[in-house]
């Protein structure tokens, strides 16, 4: 990225609170972005931006229900309100509450699912685009999982989502370019975080699994999807790609 390509640029980073939206957040600050942080819990969102503005950041707290409509039209609005335009969207929020056999999922958490991981993405960018579109332009980052391209056993609704989020990257950036949006989507392998430790706890071997899986045989940190991130932001001529950053994961199958 060019010096300074993020100064005064506004971020929205969805599941900013914690995991990889944390580092998202707290990564874009420094780089002199104003940034909101959006989660459902005000207090952790809050407790992010305290991190940001004691180093001299710019940031807002948003509570956000990924699967609310509301949420995400007042989202929308806030941000407007305080720093009057959006430049980068960054749909990092995800969860996985159905691990295990998809005979044994129940209808409830498919439908959470959904609605988190996919419905809630698509909602805010597409409500998103037509406001960056009278500003002449922004970006959209989807952050799916290799799994949207592995689709692992045991992580099947999981998978399904990511993999639909990808679909949809695909079509946002084919019908946004006329509006100079550019759309790409992120896969990242496994990293420590909540989620992971979630993973972890519920599948036997998860950990160990991952590790062999991967040419480069460790979870990775946080901060390392970090720079794909960037990249995905910067000015470029990337459009409709989805960037693996999955230590090889997907090349050594
Ligand atoms: N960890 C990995 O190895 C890995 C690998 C590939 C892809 N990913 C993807 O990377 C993204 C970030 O994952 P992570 O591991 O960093 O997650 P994480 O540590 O579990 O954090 C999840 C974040 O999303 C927020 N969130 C959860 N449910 C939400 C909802 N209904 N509405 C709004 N916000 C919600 C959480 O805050 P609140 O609890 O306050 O809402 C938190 O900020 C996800 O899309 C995940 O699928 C992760």
């Amino acid at each position: 990225m060019k010096p300074e390509e993020f100064k005064d640029k506004v971020v929205i980073v969805t599941g900013g609170s914690r995991g990889l939206g944390r580092a998202i957040a707290v990564g874009f600050a420094t780089e002199g972005a104003k940034v909101v942080v959006a989660s459902r819990k005000i207090d952790t969102c809050r407790a992010v931006v305290d991190v940001i503005e004691d180093a001299g950041g710019e940031a807002w707290a948003c509570a956000a229900h990924m699967g609310e409509t509301d949420d995400l039209d007042a989202l929308i609005e806030g941000t407007y309100q305080r720093f009057g335009q959006v430049d980068v969207l960054i749909n990092n929020a995800g969860i996985n509450i159905a691990f295990g056999p998809l005979a044994d999922v129940a209808a409830e958490a498919f439908d959470k699912m959904v609605a988190v991981n996919l419905k809630g993405p698509w909602y805010l960018a597409s409500r998103l685009a037509q406001r960056m579109s009278e500003q002449g332009g922004g970006c959209v980052i989807n952050v799916l999982s290799v799994a949207a391209l592995s689709t692992p056993a045991y992580s099947g609704i999981y998978a399904a989502t990511k993999a639909g989020l990808k679909a949809l990257t695909e079509v946002m950036a084919q019908e946004w370019a006329k509006w100079n949006i550019r759309v790409n989507a992120l896969a990242p392998g496994s990293y420590y975080s909540d989620l992971t430790y979630g993973a972890i706890e519920a599948i036997p071997g998860y950990g160990e699994g991952m590790v062999q899986a991967a040419l480069i045989p460790r979870i990775a940190e946080t901060e390392e999807i970090l720079n794909p991130i960037f990249y995905l932001a910067s000015e470029s001529f990337t459009t409709g790609i989805t960037l693996v950053a999955d230590g090889g994961l997907m090349a050594k199958r």
